[in-house]
């Protein structure tokens, strides 16, 4: 007999970011201006991430793209990595996300990509504490979500190799 299995995720929205606690407010903000600093002439579409690890660091990044298109990195993925690599083993808290087009103007909460979701959930299934994600356009709303696993049920890790 065939068992149906429904997958929940929860997540918040906030109607701005001005209703987030100065902690968050603050990394967002590091989160804008990483963005600003992004390498994005192909897609015109900037993307900043701020990252609060557990040691109290915090480390930033922006997608960086290439002319042969797929040798580009993600925002996510530039702060994770460094991250991890600069901080091997510390936890990361808190990641703030942020993007901005230069073709018009960005005002829906933008969540990560698939490959940066599970990228952060190798991390989040290591530390065993959740990652929480605040993401938003360039304005208007911002979406919390509590851990990766809100954004990537069914997280492929290393138990099934
Ligand atoms: N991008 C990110 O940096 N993060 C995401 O989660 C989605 C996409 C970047 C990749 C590329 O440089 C540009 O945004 C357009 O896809």
């Amino acid at each position: 007999m065939a068992k149906k299995l429904t997958i929940t995720a929860e997540l918040t929205v906030f109607e701005s970011l001005q209703e987030l606690p100065q902690s968050i407010q603050e990394l967002m903000h590091k989160a804008q201006e990483a963005r600003e600093r992004a390498y994005a002439p192909y897609s015109r579409f900037k993307v900043g991430a701020a990252l609060q690890l557990a040691n109290g660091e915090l480390v930033t990044g922006n997608n960086q793209e290439n002319a042969a298109f797929p040798s580009g990195l993600c925002a996510e993925r530039v702060a994770a990595f460094y991250a991890g690599a600069t901080y091997p083993g510390v936890a990361f808290q808190t990641m703030a996300l942020t993007v901005r087009s230069l073709n018009k103007e960005v005002n829906t909460p933008t969540p990560p990509c698939g490959a940066c979701r599970q990228s952060l959930a190798e991390y989040e299934v290591n530390q065993k504490s959740p990652i929480t994600l605040y993401f938003m356009g360039e304005t208007g709303k911002v979406v919390r979500a509590n851990s990766v696993k809100d954004l990537l049920p069914l997280i492929f890790d290393s138990s099934y190799l």
